[in-house]
């Protein structure tokens, strides 16, 4: 198995673990994390969910060159689906997904990144498409997802130049969040899920769900969705908790319903 979870309370962290190969994603690995998505999206008691990979080197070093090297046309389409599958996939958990990026993250290991909904980094990691220099254009969503993460500029800079860029230089690109020293990175990403997972679930939920309206559609509807999301917020028992701790100066105990 390429692919390790670890629950902790009501944080579930996911390590995309391939040493051999810079945890560089393959078929195999691919469809492995997307069952874990959609294992971890099943599951109410998970409410932030923390993705890394092995060891100290790299998040992940991109799809898997060796495998790729041998596809047909045809094959290269499937792959580029399962890969857009698993973007999609975490896109659409209900839980925030938190990149903790320790080193390379580079053509599909950059794109599983940005499929996250926020990405913190070490000082150490580094970010790029270099696709171009292998003679193909990113296939995990690199040129859909970028744009839309750091405006189309520094994406057609990243995407024709194949360069990679440092953890600082995607700090000031608005393409990870944080930056933290080697050993700060997970514990700083622990903490950040473990805030998000004693929020109002309800209220993240539907929150992520307003987020990715606002990428999706047009601004109209997107205020149309977080409206009823907004209403429907009132139909919960969480925001009747949630305003009373307020009032009574007292902390929230959130039951997610
Ligand atoms: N696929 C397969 N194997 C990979 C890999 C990848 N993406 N990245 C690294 N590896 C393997 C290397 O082949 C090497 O294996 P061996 O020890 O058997 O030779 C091992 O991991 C260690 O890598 P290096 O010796 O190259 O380590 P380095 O420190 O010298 O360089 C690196 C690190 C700069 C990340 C370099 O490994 C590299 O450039 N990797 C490829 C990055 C890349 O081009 N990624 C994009 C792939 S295309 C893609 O992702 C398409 C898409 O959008 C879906």
């Amino acid at each position: 198995m390429a692919v390790e979870v670890v629950r902790e309370d009501a944080v579930a962290v996911v390590t995309v673990s391939r040493p051999e190969a810079l945890n560089a994603l393959d078929r195999g690995t691919t469809a492995e994390l997307l069952e874990v998505v959609q294992g971890l999206s099943a599951d109410d008691a998970v409410r932030c969910v923390v993705l890394t990979g092995a060891g100290s080197k790299a998040f992940v070093a991109g799809a898997d060159i060796a495998e790729m090297s041998r596809m047909s046309a045809d094959e290269a389409r499937r792959f580029a689906a399962l890969g857009h599958s698993l973007m999609s996939a975490i896109g659409a958990a209900p839980q925030p997904w938190l990149a903790a990026v320790n080193g390379f993250a580079l053509g599909g290991g950059c794109e599983l990144a940005l499929a996250c909904d926020v990405r913190l980094a070490s000082e150490s990691a580094r970010f790029g498409q270099p696709e171009v220099g292998l003679g193909i254009t990113p296939g995990f969503g690199g040129t859909q997802r970028l744009p839309r993460a750091v405006g189309a500029g520094w994406a057609a800079y990243l995407v024709l130049s194949g360069r990679t860029i440092t953890a600082e230089e995607a700090l000031r690109i608005g393409l990870v969040q944080a930056v933290l020293p080697a050993d700060e990175l997970l514990p700083e990403a622990r903490r950040l899920a473990a805030e998000i997972a004693a929020k109002g679930p309800l209220a993240v939920r539907y929150a992520k769900a307003a987020l990715r309206a606002a990428t999706a559609t047009d601004l109209e509807t997107g205020q149309g969705v977080e409206r009823d999301l907004f209403a429907l917020c009132f139909a919960s028992g969480d925001q009747k908790e949630g305003m009373a701790a307020f009032l009574e100066k007292r902390a929230p105990r959130f039951s997610g319903r």
